[in-house]
């Protein structure tokens, strides 16, 4: 519980200094193509709670996207897997819809869930057992839906992937609307709050989900990749997040038909990873 009210306060501080600093001008670079950006914001918040966390914890391990961590290859001990801001083109172009997402794992098991909505000063949160909230007000468990009543949310550049799309398209179809947020953890809370029935989308890394993963368990949503397999924490992979019926539905009907395919593509796009 320690552990819990420390992270609840340190990822309220570091929200509460983006929007303070909301206004000021942007240092911008990109890394591994011109669309995928990262700020001096990213970086100064991973820093932030880095410093904040080994300062009380010295001996827990931090994961973050921002380069902390990334020799980390195990799951004992406390870990701490954050992304600074998920959503950094929504920072960047909308200065809101983003998250400070962070999952913390104590010997390879779940212990708790945050993503904050900053701008609104929302704060997700799931001890595991416990249940989830949104700020001090409980989630309830979300309800079983059909894909064809449901509203789903999803990356629309998995549908220009032409192997993709033969198996993303009659989803997109039968749905009854699709909705693309642009930050993965707020798309995890979004199904946690049952406001969509279903997340999709083809590669998450391990900060992308870590903190949301935990908070739709806790609401009864299931989690897995595209083959029905559950997900290693440290480890990048293809995410579908419903509540039990929609996920049944999505893995039975659209993504298990087309296994050897998506096998396929998961070689393809995870060899590099393992
Ligand atoms: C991204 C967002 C986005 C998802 C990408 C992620 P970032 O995270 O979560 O919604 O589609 O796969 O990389 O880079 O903004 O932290
Ligand atoms: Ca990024
Ligand atoms: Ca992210
Ligand atoms: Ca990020």
């Amino acid at each position: 519980m320690e552990i819990y009210k420390f992270a609840y306060q340190i990822i309220k501080e570091a929200g509460r200094h983006i929007r303070e600093t909301i206004d000021e001008e942007l240092e911008i670079e990109t890394k591994s193509n011109p669309n995928d950006l990262v700020t001096n914001m990213d970086k100064e918040t991973e820093e932030r709670l880095f410093n904040n966390i080994k300062a009380t914890y010295p001996e827990h391990f931090i994961l973050g996207e921002e380069g902390h961590g990334k020799d980390i290859e195990n799951t004992k001990g406390v870990l701490w897997i954050m992304d600074p801001i998920d959503g950094t083109l929504n920072f960047v172009h909308q200065k809101e819809n983003f998250a400070i997402s962070i999952g913390i794992y104590i010997d390879g098991k779940k212990y708790a869930g945050f993503v904050y909505d900053v701008m609104n000063d929302k704060m997700y949160h799931a001890l595991v057992g416990k249940g989830a909230w949104q700020n001090d007000k409980q989630l309830k468990q979300i309800e079983n839906t059909e894909l064809k009543s449901s509203l789903i949310s999803t990356n629309p550049l998995w549908l220009t992937k032409e192997k993709l799309s033969k198996i993303y398209m009659p989803i997109i179809d039968e749905a009854r609307s699709t909705r693309a947020y642009g930050s993965a953890a707020l798309d995890f809370v979004h199904v946690a709050r049952g406001i969509t029935s279903a997340y999709l989308t083809m590669r998450l890394h391990p900060w992308d989900f870590a903190g949301g993963l935990i908070i739709a368990e806790e609401v009864g949503a299931v989690v897995t990749n595209l083959l029905g397999q559950s997900l290693n924490i440290l480890e990048a992979n293809s995410i579908v997040v419903g509540n039990k019926q929609i996920h049944d539905e999505l893995l039975t009907q659209y993504f298990l038909p087309h296994k050897a395919l998506l096998e396929e593509i998961h070689t393809e796009r995870f060899k590099k990873n393992g």
